[in-house]
């Protein structure tokens, strides 16, 4: 009987024991995650658990506070007026901040003495005391802020700072968010950035120390805590407790505020969290306007990489297919026996910088006429760009210029090459360095020539024009003969240019053609009326050039007052006829010439340019003369009297016919007559 009493004391006691020991030993939770169902915590205010674990003690309502308490009391002490046990604590959290630039205010590990804290205001009260109450003994409130505003009423140290709380928002110690790492140094953490972070938390009864520790999630607890102060919460806590956390929202500042995971655990340590169980926060900018932007963003940049690629392509060909157009030229079978003088229009583009308006040396009747420099051989040259819209007759044209210009006479500009696009022709000459006649003889040059350089400018031409005429295998008829025709090289020698030009004026092979090409003034009578170049018109040109030459007058001049044109040859004729031919001469050829060879000049050019062709000299005989191999016929002013009346009839029908053009023209067109 006794036996089976004492076996019955011994059962309930050994049955009491579990309870006997809850009291006075060791107790401890844990949470990863808070999934539901959600046992043994109450969400208060705007708290919330979210589907996937995530305890949300804040969300977008303003000014409201959120509480979530273990709701069993946890017996901190074993007597009512005993010592508090040790306790130890551990949570993983993360704050999001919902605006980037107004986001604020924190939370906080609570121990207060209900599972909630129902007077307890929002904003910088953080959820725990109120205006009243802020510092009140009769609390018995303990936390552990994490404070992300600084706020100046509780002598806030900075905007993200954790800090140790007794009955008061001002903190009995502080620290900056950091951890201190595995070599001593310590490292800043900023608790509103969306990353998960780990705090701990514990209270040694004995020696009354509290220690708060944080490190980034997924690293170790760092050995030197962050924050400590040594303070006994005997009279802080009552016997039992209750363990939670506290945040809340502002007018406008706010973040959201999760934990992820919480220990606990009195008179032992918090059991470890298995952080890799814990759930997952949302990502940082979620909200509705911030997506939109984000994934229009996306569509943009997934819409606009390939157009911008295409669009690079699209350029890119046009760049190429512009700068083959910009170079193309034509090449025809025809031109491969010219083809060591054919010269690339990309070659000459370089060379005259892209025909650029300051190289331009001058223009004329066929083109213009630019300066350049050959990119590989620095040799300077002279690029003639002439428009040729009617193709017909090119071939030989082209042959024609060619072949001329293979020939070399000291007197002939030389032909380097020549290049030739859809609608133009380019023709490449030695650069002749001192430019035309023409500038050393009209308007009151700065440099003009000596009757020394003159005659032997006048002699060059002379030589040349023979050649043409009479030395080269065929007739060559140059058709332009004019000062500004001839250049001068650099030993100041008269170099022919621009031969054979005419004929693209005059292209075709009908030697009756009615163009006429040449200059006015320059134009032998029988050349307008039949429209046929011949050695005579030429040497018609030559005579006019003669008498410029040495007179320093122009073929054809107005006089200021009436305004009529006064033909050079007749005012030659007038001097002759008043005994001193001499008195037509340029008063710029100075002092020094001689007087035999100056009359010589000028009755050579009357003579040349005599209106009947027949009695025109030929090359050869001008060279003779000039040379003074032969003597000048003895003429009378009165042996040329008709022609001068002939030259003057032949300049007013050509002045009625050419009313609008000016007294340079190129190509006069002109009936002949048939
Ligand atoms: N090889 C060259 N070297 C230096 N300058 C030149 C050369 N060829 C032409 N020029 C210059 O370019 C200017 C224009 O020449 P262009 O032949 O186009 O006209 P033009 O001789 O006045 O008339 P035309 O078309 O009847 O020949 C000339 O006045 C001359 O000063
Ligand atoms: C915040 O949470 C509370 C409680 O769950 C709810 O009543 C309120 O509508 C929520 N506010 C917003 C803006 O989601
Ligand atoms: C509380 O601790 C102190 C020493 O820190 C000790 O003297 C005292 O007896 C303890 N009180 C109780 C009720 O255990
Ligand atoms: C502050 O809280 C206390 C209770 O802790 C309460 O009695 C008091 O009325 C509250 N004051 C305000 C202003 O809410
Ligand atoms: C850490 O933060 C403090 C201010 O809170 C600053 O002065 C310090 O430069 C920071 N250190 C580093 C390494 O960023
Ligand atoms: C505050 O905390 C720091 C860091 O742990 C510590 O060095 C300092 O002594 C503490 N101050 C007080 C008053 O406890
Ligand atoms: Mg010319």
């Amino acid at each position: 009987m006794f036996v089976k009493l004492l076996a019955m004391v011994f059962f309930s006691f050994s049955l009491l024991s579990p309870f006997l020991k809850s009291s006075s030993q060791s107790l401890d939770f844990t949470y990863n995650g808070f999934r539901p169902p959600l046992t043994d915590i109450s969400l208060q205010g705007i708290a919330t658990v979210t589907p996937n674990g995530l305890l949300k003690l804040t969300n977008a309502t303003t000014q409201k506070t959120g509480h979530a308490f273990y709701t069993k009391p946890i017996r901190f002490k074993d007597s009512p007026n005993g010592n508090v046990s040790s306790f130890s604590t551990t949570f993983v959290f993360a704050i999001n901040p919902r605006l980037r630039v107004l986001s604020g205010l924190g939370m906080a590990f609570v121990v207060a003495p209900k599972a909630s804290l129902p007077y307890a205001h929002a904003s910088q009260y953080m959820g725990l005391f109120n205006a009243t109450n802020n510092g009140d003994d009769t609390n018995h409130v303990f936390a552990i802020e994490l404070d992300t505003i600084p706020n100046l009423e509780f002598y806030d140290m900075n905007e993200n700072h954790v800090g140790i709380d007794i009955n008061s928002l001002m903190s009995i110690n502080s620290s900056r968010a950091g951890y201190w790492d595995k070599t001593g140094q310590f490292k800043n953490l900023t608790l509103i950035n969306s990353k998960r972070m780990q705090v701990w938390i514990d209270y040694d009864g004995l020696s009354h120390r509290i220690d708060v520790t944080m490190a980034p999630f997924n690293e170790d607890k760092p050995r030197k805590p962050l924050v400590s102060t040594v303070k006994d919460l005997s009279s802080v806590l009552l016997q039992d407790m209750f363990v939670g956390f506290s945040s809340s929202t502002a007018l406008i500042i706010s973040s959201d505020h999760f934990v992820l995971g919480w220990s606990f655990a009195v008179k032992g340590k918090a059991p470890p969290l298995a952080l890799s169980k814990l759930p997952k926060i949302p990502r940082f900018g979620p909200t509705k306007m911030q997506r939109f932007y984000k994934n229009r963003m996306r569509l943009v940049s997934l819409v606009l990489i390939p157009v911008l690629f295409i669009l690079s392509i699209v350029f890119l060909v046009r760049f190429i297919v512009r700068r083959r157009r910009k170079f193309a030229e034509e090449i025809e079978d025809w031109e491969t026996e010219f083809a060591k003088i054919r010269l690339k229009f990309k070659d000459l583009y370089y060379a005259t910088k892209g025909f650029k308006e300051n190289g331009l040396l001058g223009s004329g009747g066929f083109g213009s006429v630019y300066k350049g420099v050959m990119p590989k051989t620095k040799k300077k040259i002279a690029v003639k760009r002439v428009s040729n819209e009617s193709r017909q007759g090119l071939k030989e044209f082209v042959s024609e210029i060619v072949s001329i210009g293979r020939m070399s006479h000291r007197n002939l500009v030389p032909l380097l090459g020549y290049c030739r696009r859809k609608n133009e022709l380019l023709l490449v000459y030695d650069y002749m360095p001192n430019g035309s006649l023409e500038k050393y003889l009209h308007d009151s040059p700065e440099v003009t020539l000596d009757w020394k350089q003159r005659f032997k400018v006048i002699k060059g031409v002379a030589s040349a024009l023979f050649f043409l005429h009479e030395e080269w295998e065929q007739v060559v008829i140059h058709r332009d003969i004019k000062a500004s025709n001839v250049l001068l090289d650099a030993e100041l020698n008269g170099r022919l240019g621009d031969f054979g030009l005419a004929r693209l004026c005059g292209h075709g092979s009908d030697p009756l053609t009615t163009h006429v090409a040449g200059t006015w003034g320059y134009l032998a009578p029988d050349h307008i009326r039949t429209g046929r170049a011949t050695t005579a018109t030429d040497v018609f040109a030559f005579g006019v050039l003669l008498l410029e030459v040495a007179c320093g007058r122009r073929p054809i001049e107005y006089q200021n007052e009436s305004g009529e044109r006064v033909l050079l040859v007749d005012l030659v004729y007038g001097f002759w006829n008043e005994g001193n031919i001499l008195d037509a001469k340029d008063p710029n050829i100075g002092s020094e010439y001689e007087e035999r060879e100056v009359e010589m000049v000028l009755k050579l050019g009357l003579l040349c340019s005599h209106s009947d062709p027949l009695a025109r000299p030929t090359m050869r005989q001008v060279l003779n003369y000039l040379n003074g191999d032969a003597m000048l016929p003895d003429l009378s002013p009165l042996d040329l009297r008709w022609n001068e009346m002939m030259l003057g009839i032949q300049h007013r029908v050509g002045e009625l016919i050419m009313s609008n053009g000016g007294s340079s023209m190129v190509d006069s067109i002109l009936s002949d007559g048939r």
